[in-house]
């Protein structure tokens, strides 16, 4: 694969994407064949940020495949609690291993790391900005069950705002063709504006309503998400949009009989437990497809690794970043490196946040 960060799944050309959901199925119906042949090869996994299934994962992938893992789950028992920058943290787990999977509450931490890593980086979530490998687990879940990625109609519900799986997973699906986005959530919680604009350019559409029980009867694919607790300013405003949304028996009853619900989980209580027994809920067994992507990604970025520390990027304009969540905004030795997109407008490289010049 000529790829060599994965900050997002659309870095991945077409055909690579199709390679690795081919692969992890071929994984995923003869495990044995693959039991070995990471073996040697290190990953890391520097998770600042909880996680269960993406952490977990990750480390399973690479066990599977015969390798080991190191890493730290909680950075206050890593050097980070003493002060040390991104950089110096990736330039070091860099030269004693192979890949590297990183978390991390800062959007665009991970392009950032991959700015200094001599190995391949794995964007495993930054902040409320895009979570590649859960929108892999998505695809070759869809791929399964569905047997196509393009001519979907996809209810996305709940943090369309925060909801990086959201971003990532409309990135990803926009580049197959006629794919319809029904977006729900509450107006204080919709999609950021650069998404919107990635359909627009694509061959796919979208439309923004305020009921899941309109939305259903028309779709193949339900995407629930959790509203993101930890995005919010204040309690008081995550109080305000939780519960807006809950998919339970009663509003499947106007769903498709073989419409397949899909959520990254964690659950709070957007789903009801009763629909867990529905035949139609498939959030499990995502969760266990997504290894076997995560183990078909690990092998691609690994087969043309070659451990080179990656020149030094210069600043493209002299303003900063104005978005507060992103990484350069805390990490300040980061290059400002936008790139211009009509009129007065910058988009920044690291999160996709604009500003006017
Ligand atoms: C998601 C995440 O971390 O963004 N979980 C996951 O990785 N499976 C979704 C969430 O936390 O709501």
């Amino acid at each position: 694969m000529k790829t060599k960060n994965v900050l997002d799944l659309t870095d991945l050309s077409h055909q690579e994407l199709m390679d690795v959901i081919k692969l992890a199925d071929d994984i995923r119906k003869n495990p044995g064949d693959f039991s070995g042949v990471c073996r040697g090869k290190i990953l890391a996994t520097l998770f600042y940020e909880p996680s269960t299934r993406t952490q977990m994962s990750f480390q399973t992938a690479m066990l599977r495949l015969g390798g080991t893992i190191i890493g730290f789950d909680n950075p206050q028992n890593s050097s980070v609690a003493k002060g040390e920058s991104l950089k110096d943290t990736i330039t070091v787990v860099g030269g004693y291993t192979d890949i590297i999977a990183i978390r991390n509450p800062m959007e665009g931490a991970a392009a950032a790391a991959a700015m200094y890593s001599p190995v391949p980086v794995v964007n495993a979530g930054d902040g409320g900005h895009l979570h590649p490998t859960q929108t892999l687990t998505d695809v070759v879940t869809l791929h399964n069950e569905l047997g196509r990625l393009d001519n979907l109609t996809i209810g996305l519900c709940g943090d369309l705002k925060n909801g990086r799986t959201v971003h990532s997973l409309i990135k990803t699906l926009s580049t197959f063709k006629n794919n319809r986005f029904i977006l729900i959530s509450t107006p204080e919680l919709t999609i950021p504006q650069y998404i919107k604009d990635i359909i627009n350019a694509s061959e796919c559409t979208y439309k923004e309503i305020p009921s899941l029980a309109d939305a259903m009867p028309k779709l193949d694919v339900l995407y629930m998400t959790r509203i993101q607790r930890e995005r919010f300013a204040s309690e008081e405003e995550y109080l305000r949009q939780n519960g807006v949304f809950v998919l339970d028996k009663e509003k499947l009853r106007r769903a498709k009989k073989n419409m397949k619900i899909l959520h990254p989980l964690p659950r709070v209580d957007e789903i009801d437990v009763e629909v867990d027994y529905d035949d139609r809920a498939k959030y499990f067994e995502q969760t266990v497809y997504g290894m076997y992507g995560r183990m078909a990604l690990i092998m691609r970025l690994l087969e043309n690794s070659d451990r080179k520390f990656p020149a030094r990027v210069m600043p493209t304009h002299p303003f900063r970043c104005k978005n507060p969540k992103c990484i350069t905004s805390t990490e300040h030795y980061l290059p400002s490196v936008f790139r211009e997109a009509g009129g007065d407008m910058l988009i920044c490289k690291y999160c996709d946040g604009r500003r006017l010049i």
